[in-house]
């Protein structure tokens, strides 16, 4: 076996998401929030099945955070949940919601585990949703206040924060093609709510450091890597506009301010939605960028419809990609983790980003099962050493590569599948929510402990 070593004080960590592990949905003044409303809409969820309870965690904070360290994590990745902080959403502070993650950061930071909160992990207030929610442009100011106030409770402990997770999972998904919350469908008035996310982020980073000036502020992008299927020019330019929809929409603004070209020809609509000092409000520094990587696509020019949605949906790993498209364009979906290498690589040369962490990356095997007190889950193990192994190479190649967050620290509540994907290092029983290390947990803890993944020569 030859040793891969990692960078001194490399983050090795681990994600989760409130709606996702928190459970304790109306608990202690928690407001309601979209995921709420969506999973108690009859036909939504895969099964009926809700967040209501989901990992508990809500009440097993203390278990978990010593499951963490016993994993060796160097870093938590967690997101707070808006409206248990702010139920209505803005205006009156749910004190009770913010001891929560006021504890919850104080006993990482005592096992020595770097919080890495993010703020918008999809589950906004339904007050807000109400209001039109990412539809309004209000909500990228009603995002700031919460994101100030949030720095300012919590920056005495917390430097590192992620505004966004997936503006294009909760933009195409919850907005376009209505397959998540909030639901809506509704092309036009998704990509005014993209650019809405986009001023959010901004404004939003501005905010933190406007009361933590010492903050370090950033977003998580999923950028699946995107490249024709063949030479064919109807097939590069089937990819780019798949490009612009799915990754550009989101980067170039954070990363430039700007929209590129290709995006505007791509989202003819997308200019009626932007007013003067919209860029500004975007512009903001970006002291690292999350990186949220499952997997690379192959994509072909299609003509629209049938083909399109069952190469989609064909995904084995993270989230389906969901394109919203016009045109259509139909991918070949796979695990390919000689694609996170070339992505960060991109990244580092074409765009410059000074710093990265991968904020999710993982692999779902819906047969985990304890057996004999052990779930071995030997298909994860390899891919989360293929997967380490790119992002080693990618550090060998000079990319600033600072941290790297398995999705995900337990299995939790998948969305709009429910609770059959199994994601984690950490398997959960939804009848006695007992918690069981599965063999990739002690995989990470050994790697952490080591600083240093094995591979095969
Ligand atoms: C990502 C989401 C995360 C989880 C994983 C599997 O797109 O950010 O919440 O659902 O996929």
């Amino acid at each position: 076996m030859t040793k891969l070593a990692f960078p001194e004080r490399f983050l090795w960590g681990a994600a989760t998401a409130s709606y996702q592990i928190e459970g304790a949905w109306d608990e202690d003044g928690k407001g309601e929030s979209c995921w709420d409303r969506f999973s108690h809409t009859p036909g939504k969820i895969h099964g009926g099945e809700t967040g209501d309870v989901a990992c508990d965690h809500y009440h097993k904070w203390r278990e978990d955070v010593a499951l963490m360290a016993g994993l060796g994590l160097k870093a938590y990745r967690f997101s707070i949940s808006w409206p248990r902080v702010l139920p209505e959403g803005t205006g009156r502070v749910n004190e009770k919601g913010v001891a929560f993650y006021s504890h919850l950061v104080d006993a990482l930071l005592g096992k020595g585990i770097r919080p890495l909160p993010t703020l918008y992990h999809w589950d906004h207030p339904q007050a807000l949703e109400d209001r039109g929610g990412w539809t309004h442009r209000d909500m990228a100011n009603w995002f700031a206040e919460y994101a100030g106030l949030v720095a300012e409770r919590l920056g005495d402990r917390v430097t590192d924060w992620l505004t966004l997770n997936e503006p294009a999972s909760f933009i195409w998904g919850g907005h376009v093609q209505g397959n998540s919350a909030p639901g809506r469908a509704d092309r036009r008035a998704g990509i005014g709510a993209a650019h809405n996310a986009m001023r959010a982020h901004g404004l939003g980073a501005k905010a933190i450091k406007a009361v933590r000036p010492e903050a370090r502020t950033s977003i998580a992008l999923n950028l699946g890597l995107y490249e024709p299927a063949s030479d064919r020019p109807e097939d590069v330019a089937a990819c780019a506009r798949v490009e612009a929809k799915r990754n550009l929409l989101f980067l170039e603004p954070v990363v430039r301010a700007a929209y590129p070209p290709l995006v505007h020809e791509t989202l003819p609509q997308l200019a009626d939605f932007i007013r003067p000092g919209d860029l500004d409000e975007i512009r903001a520094p970006l002291d690292f960028l999350g990186v949220n990587y499952y997997s690379s696509h192959r994509v072909a020019d299609a003509p629209p419809g049938a083909a399109q949605k069952a190469a989609v949906e064909s995904v084995d790993s993270g989230a389906a990609p969901v394109y919203g498209s016009d045109r259509g364009e139909s991918s070949d979906t796979r695990i390919d983790p000689e694609g996170l290498y070339r992505l960060l690589l991109r990244l580092a040369n074409e765009y410059a980003v000074p710093e990265m962490i991968v904020t999710e990356n993982g692999f779902r095997r819906d047969a985990d099962a304890v057996v004999d007190g052990r779930v071995a889950d030997a298909e994860r193990v390899a891919f989360l050493r293929n997967h380490f192994a790119a992002a080693h190479r990618a550090i060998q190649d000079g990319v600033r590569l600072t941290g790297y967050c398995v999705w995900s620290l337990m299995d939790n509540f998948e969305w709009a599948h429910g609770y059959a994907p199994r994601f984690g290092l950490v398997h959960v029983d939804y009848g006695t929510l007992a918690r069981t290390v599965k063999d990739s947990g002690r995989w990470l803890a050994a790697s952490s402990a080591a600083n240093a993944i094995e591979v095969e020569p």
